[in-house]
Protein backbone atom coordinates (compact mmCIF):
# COMPACT_ATOMS: atom_id res chain seq x y z
CA UNK A 1 0.00 0.00 0.00
CA UNK A 2 0.91 3.39 -0.76
CA UNK A 3 -0.38 6.23 1.75
CA UNK A 4 0.03 10.09 0.67
CA UNK A 5 -1.21 13.41 1.96
CA UNK A 6 -4.49 14.94 0.46
CA UNK A 7 -2.89 18.57 0.73
CA UNK A 8 0.95 19.00 1.65
CA UNK A 9 0.53 18.77 5.44
CA UNK A 10 -2.33 17.52 4.95
CA UNK A 11 -4.76 14.85 6.03
CA UNK A 12 -2.87 11.33 5.36
CA UNK A 13 -4.72 8.59 3.73
CA UNK A 14 -4.21 4.89 2.21
CA UNK A 15 -3.27 5.81 -1.27
CA UNK A 16 -6.63 3.46 -1.95
CA UNK A 17 -10.03 4.02 -0.26
CA UNK A 18 -12.79 1.75 0.19
CA UNK A 19 -16.41 3.22 -0.64
CA UNK A 20 -18.57 1.29 1.78
CA UNK A 21 -21.72 2.49 -0.53
CA UNK A 22 -22.91 -0.99 -1.15
CA UNK A 23 -21.98 -2.92 2.00
CA UNK A 24 -25.65 -2.04 3.79
CA UNK A 25 -28.90 -2.20 2.72
CA UNK A 26 -28.34 -1.23 -0.92
CA UNK A 27 -25.70 -3.71 -1.74
CA UNK A 28 -24.22 -6.60 0.10
CA UNK A 29 -26.06 -6.30 3.66
CA UNK A 30 -23.16 -7.55 5.44
CA UNK A 31 -23.78 -7.68 8.97
CA UNK A 32 -21.73 -6.42 12.16
CA UNK A 33 -19.52 -9.45 12.12
CA UNK A 34 -18.57 -9.31 8.45
CA UNK A 35 -17.89 -5.50 8.77
CA UNK A 36 -15.34 -5.91 11.42
CA UNK A 37 -14.00 -8.31 9.61
CA UNK A 38 -13.43 -6.86 6.47
CA UNK A 39 -12.17 -3.59 8.09
CA UNK A 40 -9.50 -6.02 9.94
CA UNK A 41 -8.32 -7.36 6.67
CA UNK A 42 -8.11 -4.13 4.91
CA UNK A 43 -6.07 -2.92 7.94
CA UNK A 44 -4.12 -6.06 7.21
CA UNK A 45 -3.42 -4.66 3.49
CA UNK A 46 -2.68 -1.43 4.55
CA UNK A 47 -5.64 0.27 3.80
CA UNK A 48 -6.72 2.47 6.00
CA UNK A 49 -9.65 4.94 4.61
CA UNK A 50 -12.80 4.55 4.28
CA UNK A 51 -15.61 6.25 2.56
CA UNK A 52 -18.88 7.23 3.43
CA UNK A 53 -21.92 9.43 3.07
CA UNK A 54 -24.81 10.35 5.86
CA UNK A 55 -27.16 8.91 3.25
CA UNK A 56 -25.27 5.65 2.10
CA UNK A 57 -28.34 2.90 2.32
CA UNK A 58 -31.17 5.67 3.26
CA UNK A 59 -29.09 6.41 5.95
CA UNK A 60 -28.09 3.28 7.48
CA UNK A 61 -25.20 2.23 6.51
CA UNK A 62 -22.79 4.68 8.60
CA UNK A 63 -24.44 3.34 11.86
CA UNK A 64 -23.88 -0.29 10.46
CA UNK A 65 -20.06 0.19 10.31
CA UNK A 66 -20.20 2.26 13.44
CA UNK A 67 -21.79 -1.25 15.29
CA UNK A 68 -18.68 -2.63 13.98
CA UNK A 69 -16.25 -0.35 15.35
CA UNK A 70 -17.55 -0.06 18.70
CA UNK A 71 -16.58 -4.16 18.96
CA UNK A 72 -13.12 -2.51 18.46
CA UNK A 73 -12.89 0.33 19.21
CA UNK A 74 -8.77 0.17 19.27
CA UNK A 75 -9.50 0.44 15.28
CA UNK A 76 -10.52 3.87 15.56
CA UNK A 77 -7.04 6.19 15.27
CA UNK A 78 -6.26 3.47 12.67
CA UNK A 79 -8.80 4.60 10.28
CA UNK A 80 -9.67 7.49 8.47
CA UNK A 81 -13.22 8.14 8.27
CA UNK A 82 -14.74 10.46 5.39
CA UNK A 83 -18.21 11.25 5.53
CA UNK A 84 -20.62 13.80 3.07
CA UNK A 85 -23.52 15.81 3.96
CA UNK A 86 -25.79 18.19 2.04
CA UNK A 87 -28.18 15.56 0.51
CA UNK A 88 -31.35 15.47 1.21
CA UNK A 89 -32.60 11.83 0.06
CA UNK A 90 -36.65 10.88 -0.03
CA UNK A 91 -37.04 8.07 2.41
CA UNK A 92 -38.90 6.18 4.90
CA UNK A 93 -35.72 6.65 7.21
CA UNK A 94 -36.69 10.71 7.05
CA UNK A 95 -39.79 11.71 6.39
CA UNK A 96 -39.22 15.18 6.83
CA UNK A 97 -37.54 14.87 3.63
CA UNK A 98 -40.67 15.26 0.83
CA UNK A 99 -38.31 16.25 -2.28
CA UNK A 100 -34.83 15.14 -3.04
CA UNK A 101 -32.89 18.46 -2.67
CA UNK A 102 -29.52 19.75 -1.61
CA UNK A 103 -28.89 21.34 1.74
CA UNK A 104 -25.68 23.42 2.73
CA UNK A 105 -26.82 25.56 5.44
CA UNK A 106 -24.58 26.28 8.24
CA UNK A 107 -27.38 24.10 10.48
CA UNK A 108 -27.66 21.44 8.37
CA UNK A 109 -24.32 20.73 7.80
CA UNK A 110 -23.35 20.74 11.34
CA UNK A 111 -26.56 18.41 12.30
CA UNK A 112 -25.07 16.07 9.33
CA UNK A 113 -21.77 15.27 10.44
CA UNK A 114 -22.96 15.40 14.23
CA UNK A 115 -25.37 12.78 13.61
CA UNK A 116 -22.82 10.97 11.34
CA UNK A 117 -20.22 10.66 14.58
CA UNK A 118 -23.25 9.25 16.43
CA UNK A 119 -23.36 6.64 14.36
CA UNK A 120 -20.53 6.02 13.49
CA UNK A 121 -19.45 5.24 16.87
CA UNK A 122 -16.44 8.24 16.97
CA UNK A 123 -15.28 11.65 18.15
CA UNK A 124 -13.85 13.16 14.88
CA UNK A 125 -14.19 12.47 11.37
CA UNK A 126 -10.99 12.47 9.74
CA UNK A 127 -13.07 14.52 6.12
CA UNK A 128 -16.20 16.05 5.80
CA UNK A 129 -17.29 16.68 2.22
CA UNK A 130 -19.89 19.00 0.68
CA UNK A 131 -21.56 15.83 -1.40
CA UNK A 132 -22.89 17.60 -4.47
CA UNK A 133 -22.65 21.43 -5.12
CA UNK A 134 -25.81 23.34 -4.45
CA UNK A 135 -27.23 26.66 -6.77
CA UNK A 136 -28.06 27.89 -3.29
CA UNK A 137 -24.65 27.17 -1.65
CA UNK A 138 -23.44 30.49 0.43
CA UNK A 139 -19.87 30.13 0.85
CA UNK A 140 -19.49 32.05 4.08
CA UNK A 141 -22.51 29.81 5.17
CA UNK A 142 -19.96 26.47 4.73
CA UNK A 143 -16.86 28.58 5.92
CA UNK A 144 -18.38 28.99 8.99
CA UNK A 145 -20.07 25.33 9.30
CA UNK A 146 -16.76 24.23 8.29
CA UNK A 147 -14.66 26.58 11.05
CA UNK A 148 -17.44 25.55 13.95
CA UNK A 149 -16.69 21.77 13.46
CA UNK A 150 -13.31 22.14 13.65
CA UNK A 151 -13.23 24.05 15.89
CA UNK A 152 -14.62 21.52 18.71
CA UNK A 153 -12.31 18.79 16.80
CA UNK A 154 -15.73 17.07 15.47
CA UNK A 155 -13.92 17.52 11.73
CA UNK A 156 -10.05 17.36 11.00
CA UNK A 157 -10.18 18.10 7.18
CA UNK A 158 -12.99 19.62 4.95
CA UNK A 159 -13.86 19.16 0.77
CA UNK A 160 -15.92 18.93 -1.43
CA UNK A 161 -17.32 15.85 -4.09
CA UNK A 162 -18.60 16.39 -7.46
CA UNK A 163 -17.84 20.11 -7.65
CA UNK A 164 -16.61 22.06 -10.98
CA UNK A 165 -13.15 24.07 -10.57
CA UNK A 166 -15.00 27.02 -10.72
CA UNK A 167 -17.79 25.84 -8.06
CA UNK A 168 -14.18 24.87 -6.31
CA UNK A 169 -12.67 28.20 -6.38
CA UNK A 170 -15.56 29.85 -4.44
CA UNK A 171 -15.50 27.95 -1.57
CA UNK A 172 -11.61 27.58 -1.39
CA UNK A 173 -11.78 31.57 -1.45
CA UNK A 174 -13.31 31.16 1.67
CA UNK A 175 -12.37 28.00 3.48
CA UNK A 176 -9.24 25.17 3.11
CA UNK A 177 -10.51 22.59 1.13
CA UNK A 178 -8.53 19.19 1.24
CA UNK A 179 -10.01 17.57 -2.10
CA UNK A 180 -12.70 17.18 -4.70
CA UNK A 181 -14.36 13.98 -4.96
CA UNK A 182 -14.91 13.36 -8.77
CA UNK A 183 -16.48 10.66 -10.68
CA UNK A 184 -13.22 9.87 -12.68
CA UNK A 185 -12.50 6.24 -14.78
CA UNK A 186 -11.76 5.62 -18.30
CA UNK A 187 -15.40 5.55 -18.65
CA UNK A 188 -16.03 8.88 -17.45
CA UNK A 189 -13.13 11.23 -18.95
CA UNK A 190 -14.54 14.79 -18.44
CA UNK A 191 -12.58 15.42 -15.52
CA UNK A 192 -9.39 15.41 -17.67
CA UNK A 193 -10.40 17.48 -20.20
CA UNK A 194 -12.61 20.28 -18.52
CA UNK A 195 -10.03 21.58 -16.03
CA UNK A 196 -10.85 19.54 -12.79
CA UNK A 197 -7.55 17.58 -12.44
CA UNK A 198 -5.61 20.78 -13.85
CA UNK A 199 -6.86 23.01 -10.79
CA UNK A 200 -6.16 19.58 -8.63
CA UNK A 201 -2.60 20.06 -9.72
CA UNK A 202 -2.74 23.72 -9.52
CA UNK A 203 -4.09 23.61 -5.85
CA UNK A 204 -1.97 20.39 -4.88
CA UNK A 205 -4.91 18.78 -3.66
CA UNK A 206 -4.84 15.33 -4.27
CA UNK A 207 -8.86 14.15 -6.57
CA UNK A 208 -10.38 10.88 -5.15
CA UNK A 209 -12.11 9.20 -7.46
CA UNK A 210 -15.19 7.52 -7.40
CA UNK A 211 -16.42 4.59 -9.81
CA UNK A 212 -12.65 4.09 -11.10
CA UNK A 213 -13.83 0.86 -12.35
CA UNK A 214 -17.21 2.83 -14.11
CA UNK A 215 -19.08 1.28 -11.13
CA UNK A 216 -18.69 -2.54 -12.40
CA UNK A 217 -20.72 -1.79 -15.59
CA UNK A 218 -16.88 -3.16 -18.06
CA UNK A 219 -17.04 -6.62 -15.90
CA UNK A 220 -20.16 -9.61 -16.85
CA UNK A 221 -21.71 -9.76 -20.16
CA UNK A 222 -21.27 -6.39 -21.47
CA UNK A 223 -22.93 -5.35 -25.34
CA UNK A 224 -21.52 -1.49 -24.94
CA UNK A 225 -19.27 -0.86 -27.77
CA UNK A 226 -17.00 1.48 -26.04
CA UNK A 227 -16.83 -1.50 -22.62
CA UNK A 228 -15.98 -4.13 -25.81
CA UNK A 229 -13.44 -1.78 -27.07
CA UNK A 230 -11.41 -1.37 -23.64
CA UNK A 231 -11.77 -4.87 -22.74
CA UNK A 232 -9.99 -5.51 -26.29
CA UNK A 233 -7.42 -2.91 -25.50
CA UNK A 234 -6.64 -4.10 -21.79
CA UNK A 235 -6.34 -7.49 -22.92
CA UNK A 236 -3.75 -6.85 -25.28
CA UNK A 237 -1.92 -5.19 -22.91
CA UNK A 238 -2.27 -7.98 -20.47
CA UNK A 239 -1.03 -10.24 -22.87
CA UNK A 240 1.86 -8.26 -23.68
CA UNK A 241 2.91 -8.77 -19.64
CA UNK A 242 2.38 -12.34 -19.63
CA UNK A 243 -1.74 -12.16 -18.85
CA UNK A 244 -0.91 -12.00 -14.75
CA UNK A 245 -2.89 -8.33 -15.00
CA UNK A 246 -6.66 -8.64 -14.85
CA UNK A 247 -8.72 -5.74 -16.40
CA UNK A 248 -9.73 -4.36 -13.07
CA UNK A 249 -5.78 -3.81 -12.53
CA UNK A 250 -5.37 -2.23 -15.76
CA UNK A 251 -8.16 0.12 -15.53
CA UNK A 252 -6.66 1.04 -12.25
CA UNK A 253 -2.82 1.29 -13.45
CA UNK A 254 -4.05 3.48 -16.39
CA UNK A 255 -5.97 6.14 -13.25
CA UNK A 256 -3.32 5.84 -10.68
CA UNK A 257 -0.25 7.09 -13.62
CA UNK A 258 -2.58 10.79 -14.12
CA UNK A 259 0.06 13.32 -12.43
CA UNK A 260 -2.71 14.81 -10.31
CA UNK A 261 -2.12 11.72 -8.10
CA UNK A 262 -5.89 10.28 -7.84
CA UNK A 263 -7.11 7.98 -4.95
CA UNK A 264 -9.91 5.79 -6.23
CA UNK A 265 -12.28 4.85 -4.12
CA UNK A 266 -13.24 1.31 -4.79
CA UNK A 267 -16.59 0.20 -4.51
CA UNK A 268 -16.22 -3.85 -4.43
CA UNK A 269 -17.10 -5.52 -1.34
CA UNK A 270 -14.82 -8.14 -1.98
CA UNK A 271 -11.60 -8.42 -0.44
CA UNK A 272 -9.73 -10.20 -3.04
CA UNK A 273 -10.55 -7.32 -5.64
CA UNK A 274 -9.21 -4.95 -2.69
CA UNK A 275 -6.46 -7.20 -2.59
CA UNK A 276 -5.62 -6.97 -6.43
CA UNK A 277 -6.24 -3.47 -6.70
CA UNK A 278 -3.28 -3.37 -4.13
CA UNK A 279 -0.87 -5.35 -6.60
CA UNK A 280 -2.52 -2.51 -8.98
CA UNK A 281 -0.20 0.08 -7.43
CA UNK A 282 3.06 -1.58 -8.92
CA UNK A 283 1.74 -1.95 -12.66
CA UNK A 284 3.01 0.75 -14.55
CA UNK A 285 1.93 1.28 -18.42
CA UNK A 286 3.98 2.38 -20.96
CA UNK A 287 2.80 5.80 -23.01
CA UNK A 288 1.73 3.64 -26.18
CA UNK A 289 -0.36 1.41 -23.27
CA UNK A 290 -1.87 4.53 -21.50
CA UNK A 291 -3.14 5.86 -24.78
CA UNK A 292 -4.10 3.12 -26.67
CA UNK A 293 -7.03 2.41 -23.36
CA UNK A 294 -7.38 6.55 -23.59
CA UNK A 295 -8.32 5.89 -27.95
CA UNK A 296 -10.25 2.58 -26.79
CA UNK A 297 -12.49 4.44 -24.54
CA UNK A 298 -13.36 7.67 -26.54
CA UNK A 299 -13.41 5.93 -29.87
CA UNK A 300 -10.83 7.86 -31.97
CA UNK A 301 -7.58 8.64 -31.72
CA UNK A 302 -5.78 12.05 -29.92
CA UNK A 303 -6.03 15.41 -32.68
N1 LIG B 1 -19.18 11.34 -4.24
C1 LIG B 1 -20.15 10.77 -4.93
O1 LIG B 1 -21.05 11.43 -5.47
C2 LIG B 1 -20.15 9.28 -5.07
C3 LIG B 1 -21.02 8.66 -5.97
C4 LIG B 1 -20.99 7.27 -6.07
C5 LIG B 1 -20.09 6.53 -5.28
N2 LIG B 1 -19.27 7.17 -4.41
C6 LIG B 1 -18.29 6.41 -3.58
O2 LIG B 1 -17.42 5.72 -4.44
C7 LIG B 1 -17.42 4.33 -4.13
C8 LIG B 1 -17.17 3.52 -5.37
O3 LIG B 1 -18.08 3.82 -6.40
P1 LIG B 1 -18.52 2.71 -7.41
O4 LIG B 1 -19.27 1.66 -6.69
O5 LIG B 1 -19.14 3.38 -8.57
O6 LIG B 1 -17.04 2.11 -7.78
P2 LIG B 1 -16.42 1.06 -8.78
O7 LIG B 1 -15.27 0.49 -8.03
O8 LIG B 1 -16.17 1.70 -10.10
O9 LIG B 1 -17.52 -0.07 -9.03
C9 LIG B 1 -17.87 -1.01 -8.05
C10 LIG B 1 -18.70 -2.09 -8.71
O10 LIG B 1 -17.85 -2.82 -9.60
C11 LIG B 1 -17.93 -4.20 -9.28
N3 LIG B 1 -16.58 -4.77 -9.51
C12 LIG B 1 -15.40 -4.27 -9.09
N4 LIG B 1 -14.38 -5.05 -9.51
C13 LIG B 1 -14.95 -6.06 -10.19
C14 LIG B 1 -14.43 -7.18 -10.88
N5 LIG B 1 -13.11 -7.44 -10.91
N6 LIG B 1 -15.29 -8.02 -11.49
C15 LIG B 1 -16.61 -7.79 -11.44
N7 LIG B 1 -17.18 -6.73 -10.81
C16 LIG B 1 -16.35 -5.88 -10.19
C17 LIG B 1 -18.30 -4.26 -7.83
O11 LIG B 1 -18.95 -5.49 -7.54
P3 LIG B 1 -18.42 -6.42 -6.31
O12 LIG B 1 -18.91 -5.80 -5.05
O13 LIG B 1 -19.07 -7.73 -6.62
O14 LIG B 1 -16.92 -6.47 -6.42
C18 LIG B 1 -19.26 -3.07 -7.71
O15 LIG B 1 -20.55 -3.42 -8.12
C19 LIG B 1 -18.76 4.09 -3.41
O16 LIG B 1 -18.73 2.98 -2.56
C20 LIG B 1 -18.91 5.38 -2.65
O17 LIG B 1 -18.16 5.32 -1.45
C21 LIG B 1 -19.27 8.52 -4.30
Amino acid sequence: MQYVSLKPDGLLCSRLVWGVMNWGVWGSQFNTQAMLSLIEQALELGLTTFDHADIYGHYTTEAEFGAALKLSPALRPQLQLVSKCGIHLVTPNRPENVLKSYDTSKGHIIASAERSLKNLHTDYLDLLLIHRPSPLMNPDEVAEAFQQLKKAGKVRYFGVSNFTPSQFLMLQSRTELVTNQIEASLFHLDSMFDGTLDQAIQHQSRPVAWGPLGSGQVFGKTVDPQHLKVIEAAKKISQAHGAVWSLDQILLAWLLQHPAGILPVLGTTKIERIQAANQALDLTLDQREWFALLEAARGHEVA
